[in-house]
């Protein structure tokens, strides 16, 4: 199965040694400074999120990358800092697998949180986002499903094909799986 589609969930973990082999730096606004790994992506992944950041910067839509790649350790730790909804358990990160990109804008000082949505750059990611590959994996009134809170601003890169099919029939890639 492609890489890009893998479904990373509590039932479907990765290996605590999984680390892509292909990470790289996109050419995007990051808040993290220069040489932090949260500023990786897989490279098909990193080229996808440069298009579509481009065609942000035209539109006057202010986005910024906040969380790229994560390891293993790092996600173990964080998950060690923050018992929350928010928080993937170790191994079920999909940032682990370099295809995950956290974003923000400068209206919300660069958190991530619900109100994202509702910015001019929430909207274009869901609305353009797709078109470059990227859907938004934990949304609102899906839950249950993805086993998360609603997460307005974590993309996943699965490929442009996917994520047009998955956003037109409005469908998550954990049910996709289960088709
Ligand atoms: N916030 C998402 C679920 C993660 O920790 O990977
Ligand atoms: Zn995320």
């Amino acid at each position: 199965m492609s890489p890009y589609i893998q479904l990373v969930s509590r039932a479907c973990p990765l290996s605590p040694d999984y680390v892509p082999s292909d990470l790289t730096e996109p050419d995007i606004p990051f808040r993290a400074s220069p040489g932090d790994p949260k500023r990786l992506l897989r490279a098909q992944a990193a080229c996808a999120a440069e298009e579509l950041f481009r065609r942000a910067h035209r539109m006057q839509i202010d986005l910024y990358g906040i969380s790229g790649y994560r390891s293993y350790d790092r996600q173990a730790e964080i998950c060690r800092e923050t018992q929350s909804a928010y928080v993937a358990p170790p191994g079920c990160s999909e940032h682990q697998t370099g295809l995950a990109l956290d974003v923000s804008c400068p209206d919300l000082n660069f958190e991530l949180e619900e109100s994202f949505a509702s910015t001019k750059e929430g909207k274009f990611l869901e609305n353009y986002g797709p078109m470059y590959g990227f859907i938004i994996r934990y949304p609102k009134g899906k839950e249950k499903i993805t086993g998360y809170a609603w997460e307005p601003w974590h993309i996943r890169y699965v490929t442009k094909t996917l994520a047009l099919y998955l956003s037109l029939i409005n469908l998550t890639l954990d049910e996709y799986h289960q088709l």
